[in-house]
């Protein structure tokens, strides 16, 4: 389940690691650690994947050095087993004494290391948990990826307004798919929609056949889907059993055509419409450079779990950096809950009141790009807020 630094990092991080290895105590001092905590194996394996090379990308264009701190990242692989996230986040905090703790793959994760965080008061920077709950689980703990509920109600809003007046809404039963369906579910119906069938599923689920049954024989105009661990296996499913021909579109959050998984989709996902926060596809100068530099190194292009550990990056770099290398806990904090900053997704702030992301969404459609499957954004909705966290 360790994942070691060394190994999946390369020159720079051994770089850093030899500094502080080779140069005792006060090297040390003048180190800044981040324990970055994601699953590299297992069914979210591609999020750790994404995260990690995302760090590798912002290490590359802007340096080791921040205030006077080399920066080590302590890479661990929980998994995506909330009891691995506890144990390793425990050492990291108690053995590696780190500064910070990043990444969270899943929701479960990011529960279980909250009263660390705060009893050891380390900042957590959340990059992959969506449930709408996570960041007031601690006061240590901001977000730099999304929410769940943040792409469902633009989903909803866009599903009433374009003449999907029935829905099936399947999710994954735990909180952050919960989470989708239920935001979903109430703008949708508050708009004038009707809801036949709200389907969980569980999380490890790979023959989604008798739900996909389930859904057919409510014949809706589309079938509302988050279902984190088998998006491909899903969408092949989906093909298989013939809902599309049935003329059953699939709608949701972004996640089911996530970038890292699309260009393993069949063609038949064309024209799918999501709603989400980041595309590669996404049409700014920031964004071309940040997919650019991603793929000279990776055969693989980024996602949204790769922004958000991008600029989670960004986040942490900024912090430091502003409190002139001080290091405490309720001062990066302090900082970070202020931020506000250009993405390769577009512009982003933190809340400073829910330390939550607030950002853009954008519809997409699946279209054939340059070879490719990618999401073509093609309306925007501006500095959208959790819509649950909001209200309270
Ligand atoms: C989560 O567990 O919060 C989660 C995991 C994967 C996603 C979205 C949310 O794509």
């Amino acid at each position: 389940m360790r994942g070691g630094v060394i190994g999946l990092w390369g020159s720079i991080i051994v770089l850093v690691a030899f500094a502080v290895g080779g140069l005792g105590r006060a090297a040390a001092e003048d180190t800044f650690k981040i324990g970055l905590i994601v699953p590299m194996t297992g069914r979210q394996a591609s999020t750790g994947r994404e995260i990690s090379a995302a760090f590798k990308v912002y290490m590359q264009q802007h340096g080791v050095t921040v205030a006077g701190k080399r920066i080590s990242i302590i890479v661990r692989d929980d998994g995506a087993v909330p009891d691995a996230t506890k144990r390793l986040a425990q050492e990291l905090i108690v053995h590696d004494k780190v500064n910070v703790i990043a990444g969270f793959g899943t929701t479960p994760s990011a529960y279980a290391v909250a009263p660390l965080l705060t009893e050891a008061k380390v900042p957590g920077v959340v990059m992959g948990a969506g449930a709408s709950d996570v960041t007031s689980r601690s006061p240590f703990m901001l977000r730099t990826g999304f929410t769940m509920a943040q792409s469902s109600v633009v989903m909803a809003d866009w599903a009433a307004q374009n003449a999907i007046k029935t829905v099936v809404t399947i999710v994954s039963d735990y909180a952050p798919g919960i989470d989708a369906q239920n935001s979903f579910t109430s703008r949708f119906i508050g708009a004038g929609g009707k809801v036949l069938d709200e389907i969980r599923v569980p999380l490890t689920s790979v023959d989604f056949s008798p739900f996909l049954q389930q859904a057919r024989e409510g014949a809706p105009d589309a079938a509302f889907i988050f279902v984190p661990s088998g998006q491909v296996m899903f969408m092949n499913q989906f093909v298989e059993r013939g809902l599309d021909r049935a003329g059953i579109k699939i709608i949701g959050p972004g996640d089911i055509t996530d970038d890292d998984q699309l260009p393993a989709m069949r063609d038949q996902v064309i024209g799918t419409v999501t709603a989400h926060m980041y595309s590669a596809a996404h049409p700014s100068a920031l964004n071309r450079e940040y997919v650019a530099a991603f793929e000279r190194d990776n055969d693989f292009r980024p996602n949204f779990m790769s922004v958000a550990g991008y600029d989670g990056m960004h986040l942490i770099y900024e912090a430091l950096r502003q409190a002139g290398g001080n290091a405490t806990g309720d001062t990066l904090v302090e900082i970070m809950r202020n931020a506000k900053w250009e993405s390769p997704r577009g512009p982003i702030s933190i809340d400073p009141r829910t330390r939550d992301i607030v950002q853009n969404i954008y519809l997409r459609r699946v279209e054939r790009q340059g070879g490719g499957l990618y999401n073509v954004e093609f309306a925007t909705f501006e500095a959208v807020k959790d819509p649950v966290t909001e209200i309270k």
